[in-house]
């Protein structure tokens, strides 16, 4: 068989980039990823040991309810209630994933039909532009500002009558923007004034340094029935392999969100879920700890990046463990990407990944590595820009990896 036989619906979905990186990182050994977006640590001994007292039950050996365990379900509840402010009532629910990917995803099947739009914000986290060409629904790409918050004007002009949702990424990956609540709530209302939904995607909810808090715009008076909200355990409790997300959201999609999880999953895995239990079990400084450290590291790089004259704007990081680096030049960012593996050794995502439109990105992460890697790595990259800038990647295919 040949690739005649794929459909088109796959064939339109984006190349993932972090294999492709990670493949190009494995063949240059020694080189400093500041490519993946993962913490540098795992997740806290409450997880193992809820996990160890569970490991001889025969439940972690069956199928579980679709939607997660009731155990969960209720630590989330307090969860959200106590951080993100979200009374949970009759008209919503939780639902737990394998991730926040699979939400998504799972999302896209159900509140899509074919050719329906779904406005995303640019520059995107590509797994939501994937999941929706996977649905065979059309991203309708909206730029954001300059300071990478989001356009309102444009968002508004951007709502047809076949929009179904508006996402938004907050903290973002990947410029790590913090939407302030203002704003959130603007594109909340707007939501419910053109029947759609919002969809907000808090993965790296606990991750914010600059001066906007965290805001969930689900903890918004009436906004139950039109607001989705996705979040992930992957970041703040190192749990990326355990592959634990969930989602608040209105109880009329409960039923159908049910049929695609039994159909794709049918229950999250049993273990894990237990092990999420464990996680929410931990005192709250468990994660703040392991931020502080990461902060040191975003000083780190913000500082050795906007000591350089590398940059078309300022380097910023209110949120989430990035900094997405606009570059003072007109060369081709795949190939700048290609050229730091290759020749120093530290590995970045291309903004092009992201659909970043107006000048050549680059995506930093700086939440994966111990403080004294990130230093060494951030020396590579500031010194193989310097190179590459002024000397070119002398690269004669700069179009992908
Ligand atoms: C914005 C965003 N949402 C979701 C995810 C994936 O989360 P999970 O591991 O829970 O699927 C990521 C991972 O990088 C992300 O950046």
């Amino acid at each position: 068989m040949d690739d005649t036989h794929i459909s088109q619906r796959v064939r339109v979905v984006q190349t993932p980039i972090i294999p492709t990186i990670n493949q190009l990182v494995s063949t240059h050994p020694g080189t400093i990823s500041l490519g993946q977006g993962v913490s540098y640590y795992g997740p806290p001994a409450e997880s193992y040991q809820a996990v160890e007292a569970h490991l001889t039950s025969s439940t972690l050996n069956a199928y579980g309810p679709v939607e997660g365990i009731p155990e969960l379900i209720h630590s989330l509840q307090k969860k959200l209630n106590t951080r993100n402010n979200i009374a949970i009532n009759d008209d919503q629910s939780i639902f737990v994933t394998a991730g926040s990917n699979m939400a998504f995803t799972s999302l896209m099947q159900v509140i899509t039909d074919p050719n329906d739009e779904v406005i995303l914000l640019t520059p995107y986290y590509f797994n939501h532009e994937m999941a929706i060409r996977l649905a065979n629904a059309i991203p309708v790409l909206v730029p954001t500002q300059d300071n990478f918050h989001p356009d309102i004007d444009r968002i508004k002009q951007a709502i047809t009558p076949r929009t179904r949702a508006i996402v938004t990424v907050s903290p973002n990956n990947p410029t790590g923007a913090v939407y302030t609540q203002e704003e959130l709530t603007t594109i909340n209302q707007l939501c419910a004034r053109h029947n759609i939904f919002h969809i907000n995607d808090e993965a790296y909810e606990d991750f914010v340094h600059g001066d906007n808090p965290h805001f969930s715009p689900a903890s918004l008076t009436n906004s139950e029935a039109h607001t989705i909200s996705l979040y992930s355990l992957s970041k703040a409790y190192g749990f990326a392999g355990w592959r634990v997300g969930y989602m608040v959201i209105p109880r009329a999609i409960f039923s159908s969100l049910r049929k695609v999880q039994d159909t794709v999953l049918i229950s999250p895995p049993i273990v894990s879920q237990y092990a999420a239990i464990g996680a929410h079990q931990a005192p709250y400084q468990y994660i703040e700890e392991k931020i502080k450290a990461i902060k040191q590291s975003r000083s780190l790089c913000l500082d050795a990046l906007n000591q350089t004259d590398l940059l078309a704007q300022p380097a910023t990081s209110e949120g989430a463990f990035y900094i997405f680096a606009r570059l003072n030049t007109h060369q081709n960012d795949f190939a700048i990407a290609r050229a730091l593996i290759e020749k120093h050794a530290v590995a970045t995502i291309p903004g092009s990944a992201f659909a970043a439109s107006n000048g050549q990105y680059l995506r930093i992460s700086y939440g994966a590595l111990t403080q004294q890697t990130v230093q060494q790595g951030i020396n590579q990259l500031v010194s193989g820009l310097q190179c590459l800038l002024t000397q070119g990647t002398d690269d004669s295919t700069p179009a992908t990896l």
